[in-house]
């Protein structure tokens, strides 16, 4: 029988969240490079770090880390544009979507859409100073879950 979708309820459900992130995000024409190539990501060391920032965003996590920090380094050697974030939004909303139903559920994506806008924000103002008003909206604002 096949599993009826549920909420993000628990610590297994955050770490199946994250995982089936990055098995999309990894493989991705266009921001997948970035974590098999660039950055060369040591998964055993990130995948917990994800977990706990998942965990304090929606459960009951102990995440301390800067999410922004490892970003504006990234930004260096590739610069981070509208259409990575847009893509990196697409691609989590899809895979909550895909594994989860309900409140918890709702505010993972809530939370991804308003962290991914303030980062897209961050890296405009580096790599576009001179467009004041380059800011680009990640989310149609009808389209808005929360
Ligand atoms: C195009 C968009 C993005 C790309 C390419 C990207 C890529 C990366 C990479 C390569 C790392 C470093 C992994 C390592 O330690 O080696 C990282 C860390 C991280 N990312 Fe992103 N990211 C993006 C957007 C986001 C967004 C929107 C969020 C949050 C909603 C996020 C949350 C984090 C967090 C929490 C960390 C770990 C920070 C720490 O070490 O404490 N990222 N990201």
């Amino acid at each position: 029988m096949a599993m009826e979708k549920h909420d993000i309820k628990t610590r297994e459900d955050i770490e199946l969240m994250v995982r089936s992130f990055y098995d999309k995000a990894t493989r991705d024409d266009l921001i997948g490079y970035i974590f098999n190539d660039v950055m060369k990501v040591d998964w055993p060391k990130h995948l917990p770090v994800m977990y706990d920032f998942w965990d304090s965003l929606l459960l009951e996590g102990t995440y301390k880390g800067n999410a922004m920090q490892p970003h504006f380094a990234i930004n260096k050697l590739v610069p981070l544009e509208t259409p990575m974030f847009q893509r990196w939004l697409q691609i989590f909303e899809a895979t909550v979507n895909e594994l989860f139903i309900g409140e918890t559920a709702d505010l993972a994506i809530t939370r991804a859409r308003s962290i991914s806008e303030i980062m897209n924000f961050k890296m405009n103002i580096i790599n576009h100073p001179e467009q004041q008003k380059g800011n680009i909206p990640l989310v149609n604002p009808g389209n808005q879950n929360g």
